[in-house]
């Protein structure tokens, strides 16, 4: 049997203050994993705790695009080679769960009101979503990567979008490879500057690194220091085939824990 493990974060730039909602949703994660659940379920229960609490930059907490909407995006991808994302979600509270449903389809991504439509379709959750306006200490993105005891890992990612950002434009977290990336023995998630991370495909190479040999965290270093341009803000979680996950970011505000089961 493989150590379950959960790893999460709750933003670039959230702060230390976070960090008890940062460990009730690994806690989430771990009740879920120790009782036998799957590295899915426990990503998206642990990353609806995230998308439920206003502080943070996902589901309820986004914040406002420039002309004052809220708009949504998530993604999931599990180390089976299944993704679901979803992008500029309206009245969504939980856009994590439209995202999950994705992962059995035959197509891998949704977006705007044909999003909404197909979500309407099969009964998701429709409300408005309060969201709040952006200011300069607000963080964003909330993501989780756990790992089950069959060894399937798999990599939960949220946000309202960074601050300051129109509606229509694209960031990390529904980009395969930029704010998401998982495959057989690795799960990383990214947060912060959306276009930063998006022109490093930061998810993507760290893994790739990684698998290649370099172990977890210095991989996760090199991401950092040399794909990510100067500058930007931006945080890594990532978790491997075994052992506890590991946070890191090049600012030192992103509230991230972990939780791994005893041998
Ligand atoms: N990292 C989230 C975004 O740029 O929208």
């Amino acid at each position: 049997m493989v150590q379950p493990a959960a790893v999460a974060h709750g933003g670039a730039g959230a702060g230390p203050e976070r960090q008890p909602n940062i460990e009730a949703a690994v806690a989430k994660a771990a009740e879920i994993l120790s009782s036998g659940g799957s590295a899915v379920e426990a990503a998206v229960e642990s990353c609806v705790i995230l998308e439920d609490d206003p502080v943070f930059n996902a589901g309820t907490g986004s914040v406002f695009r420039t002309d004052g909407s809220v708009l949504l995006d998530a993604s999931i991808q599990t180390s089976d080679g299944k993704m679901g994302f979803v992008i500029a979600m309206e009245n969504t509270p939980n856009p994590i769960r439209v995202a999950a449903e994705l992962l059995d389809e035959g197509i891998n991504g949704l977006t705007g009101g044909g999003a909404r439509n197909w979500a309407d379709e099969r009964g998701f959750d429709r409300g408005p979503v309060e969201g709040r306006p952006p200011h300069d200490e607000v963080s964003d993105t909330v993501g989780v990567v756990t790992r089950d005891r069959t060894g399937a890992i798999a990599c939960a990612t949220s946000t309202g979008g960074c601050s300051n950002r129109p509606p229509g434009r694209v960031g990390d977290v529904p980009l395969p490879g930029c704010g998401f990336w998982v495959q057989e023995g690795i799960g990383v998630g990214a947060t912060g500057i959306g276009e930063a991370i998006t022109r490093a495909l930061l998810s993507f190479r760290v893994a790739d690194r990684a698998i290649g040999g370099d172990g977890l965290e210095e991989s996760m270093r090199w991401a950092l220091e040399e794909t990510v341009e100067e500058g930007a803000e931006v945080g890594i979680i990532a978790l491997g085939s075994e052992g506890p996950g590991i946070g890191l970011s090049n600012r030192p505000n992103m509230p991230w824990a972990t939780w791994c089961a005893d041998e």
